[in-house]
């Protein structure tokens, strides 16, 4: 059974759903919900759901990632993760952090992976005038939003779409990707699934 670890920085909708998926015959459970803001309220619904919590709040540690990373790893190792999911956590982790979950630490992004990398994605698909969106699950590498593609949901562009509609839409997406990717993940199956 592998033992997943999901850090969050908010409400955590995508981590919900990923709880949700790990059940039954599925090759992974969720073993910790951490976070870097103690009031995430994604942090109250997984001790509702029974998966261990921490928060480690980043602000007192200013610009210096490294210690932050060093008390934020604390609990993640002491659950002995076997994945590490990052789902709308908001930090920006150093090479170090991610160099020691290489090859097991995932992330879900709003967009069609390369394309808007970063913040801001749906605000920038639309003022590029495109026509389709979406969301990428991809390894995590040192180079933000940019490691193997794992899986990808298209969402087509409205002409009357603006960043919330299309957010909300992709969001829908991205709770059926991410736990279709993760269980096929934990079963040693890292080809892209395009949805
Ligand atoms: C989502 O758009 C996700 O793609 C991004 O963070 C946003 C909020 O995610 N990574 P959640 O509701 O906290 O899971």
């Amino acid at each position: 059974m592998k033992r997943v670890a999901i850090l969050i920085s908010g409400g955590g909708s995508n981590m919900i759903k990923l709880v949700e998926s790990m059940t039954g015959d599925h090759p992974a459970r969720a073993v910790l919900v951490a976070s870097n803001d103690a009031n995430a309220a994604g942090l109250q619904k997984a001790a509702q759901m029974g998966v261990a919590t921490a928060a480690i709040d980043h602000r007192p540690y200013g610009k210096d990632r490294a210690a932050f990373e060093a008390e934020l790893l604390k609990p993640i190792l002491a659950a002995q993760p076997d994945i590490l999911c990052l789902a709308g956590f908001m930090r920006v982790l150093t090479p170090d952090f991610v160099g020691q979950f290489a090859g097991r630490m995932l992330n879900i992004h709003p967009s069609l992976l390369p394309k808007y990398p970063g913040l801001h994605t749906h605000a920038r698909a639309l003022e590029a005038g495109d026509t389709a969106a979406g969301c990428t699950v991809h390894e995590v590498t040192p180079v933000l939003d940019d490691g193997p593609i794992l899986g990808q949901a298209r969402v087509a562009i409205a002409p009357d779409d603006t960043p919330d509609t299309l957010a909300a839409r992709v969001l829908v997406q991205e709770h059926r990707l991410y736990p279709a990717v993760l269980r096929r993940f934990a079963q040693g199956d890292r080809a892209p699934l395009i949805l």
